[in-house]
C-alpha cells in the first residue's frame, strides 16, 4: 500500500484533469493504496517570494501564514506525489506551480515521497503541446532522484467534459491500478 497524495490544479471542479484524476483515484484505490486529492479549489496559496526567511529562522518554517501550512504536512508523508494539471500557456496551472514552489524551503528535506506521476490534459490537438512541462518533469525527478509511476497526458479536450469517453481515463485507471 502507497500513500498518493494528487495535486490537482484546476479550478474547474469537475473539469477534464478532475475527470482523469478521479479515474487515477479509483484505479490507485481498487489496489488498496491510500489516496488523497488536493486540489488547488480548495486552498489559497500564495507564490513563493524568494526571501530565504525560512532558511534563517529558527523553526525554518515560511514566513507566509496561507493553506501551505495544512499541504505540507499531508505531502511530507506521501510516498507518491501526482501533478494533475491544465496546460495553461504550455505550462503548468500557476495556482498549482505556487505550491510546488513552497517546496522551495528547508521542510521538504523531511518528505518521504519516492515516486512521482504526471496527468496533463490541453486543448491542443498535438502531443507536443505537453513537451515543456514534460520536460520539467523529467529534470525534477533527475534532480530529486526519484522515479515515475508514468505520464498520462490528453490532449484535444478543451470544454469542461471533453474527456469522457476517451481512451485516456481508462489508461489513467490503470497507471492507478498497477500502484502497490
Ligand atoms: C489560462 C488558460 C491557458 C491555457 N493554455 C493552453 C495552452 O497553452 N495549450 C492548450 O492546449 N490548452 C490551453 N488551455 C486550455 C486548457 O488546457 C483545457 O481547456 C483543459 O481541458 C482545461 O482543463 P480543466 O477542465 O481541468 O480545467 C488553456 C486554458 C486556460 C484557462
Amino acid at each position: 500500500m502507497s500513500k498518493i497524495v494528487v495535486l490537482l490544479g484546476s479550478m474547474r471542479r469537475h473539469g477534464n484533469t478532475a475527470l482523469l484524476t478521479s479515474a487515477f483515484a479509483k484505479g490507485a484505490h481498487e489496489s488498496n493504496n491510500n489516496i488523497t486529492v488536493i486540489s488547488v479549489a480548495d486552498y489559497t496559496v500564495i507564490p513563493c517570494t524568494g526571501c530565504n526567511a525560512c532558511r534563517k529562522r529558527e523553526n525554518n518554517n515560511c514566513v507566509i501564514a496561507d493553506d501551505m501550512q495544512k499541504i505540507l504536512p499531508v505531502l511530507i508523508e506521501a510516498d507518491i506525489i501526482v501533478i494533475a494539471s491544465p496546460v495553461y500557456f504550455y505550462g503548468l496551472s500557476a495556482r498549482l506551480k505556487a505550491i510546488i514552489d513552497r517546496l522551495h524551503q528547508p521542510a521538504r528535506s523531511a518528505m518521504k515521497v519516492k515516486k512521482l506521476g504526471l496527468l496533463l490534459v490541453a486543448a491542443d490537438t498535438l502531443p507536443a503541446v505537453f513537451d515543456p512541462i514534460v520536460l520539467q518533469y523529467h529534470l525534477i525527478l533527475d534532480y530529486f532522484h526519484l522515479k515515475s509511476i508514468g505520464e498520462v497526458l490528453a490532449y484535444g479536450v478543451e470544454a469542461i467534459g471533453d474527456i469522457h469517453d476517451k481512451p485516456v481515463l481508462d489508461e489513467a485507471y490503470l497507471l492507478g491500478k498497477e500502484i502497490r
